[in-house]
């Protein structure tokens, strides 16, 4: 099966964005970094970012046919989007929420997250590693 990664707002500047933050790796990394990590356990993936809410919600739409699961780092609409949050509960897929960066220890308004509540797992602070480590989860928790 397919897991879809599903990266939202500002993630397409991973690698140059607040790196003290957010590290040196780039997208294009994780993707590489997250495919590796599927094809070992047996799953292939499908990497989307958007910018734009309705794109991710449409995508996570696209999963209910397509995938098994889906590992997600909606970055700052995690914090506003019920329109996310309705669409993964919607599809019913085992699902990882990923942060890079450990939202608890920043701005109060990053405590928050609609979506934790329809997430199997969440994965805050362990850098761009969370995105393996869904995936393995995912893993341990799937058929292939
Ligand atoms: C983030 C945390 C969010 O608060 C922020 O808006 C992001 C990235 C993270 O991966 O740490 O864009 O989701």
């Amino acid at each position: 099966g397919t897991v879809l990664v599903l990266n939202g707002p500002n993630l397409n500047l991973l690698g140059t964005r607040e790196p003290g933050v957010y590290g040196n790796t780039t997208l294009a990394d994780v993707q590489e970094l997250a495919t590796q990590t599927a094809h070992s356990l047996g799953f292939g993936t499908h990497f989307i970012q958007s910018n734009h809410e309705g794109d991710l919600v449409d995508a996570i739409h696209g999963a209910q046919n397509s995938a098994v699961g889906i590992v997600i780092n909606a970055g700052a609409y995690t914090h506003t989007s019920v329109a996310i949050r309705d669409a993964l509960a919607a599809v019913g897929l085992p699902t990882v929420e990923v942060h890079i960066s450990n939202v608890h220890q920043r701005e109060e308004f990053r405590h928050y997250s609609y979506l934790s509540a329809v997430a199997d797992a969440v994965i805050v602070g362990a850098g761009v590693h969370g995105y393996e480590l869904a995936i393995r989860y995912l893993g341990r928790t799937l058929p292939q």
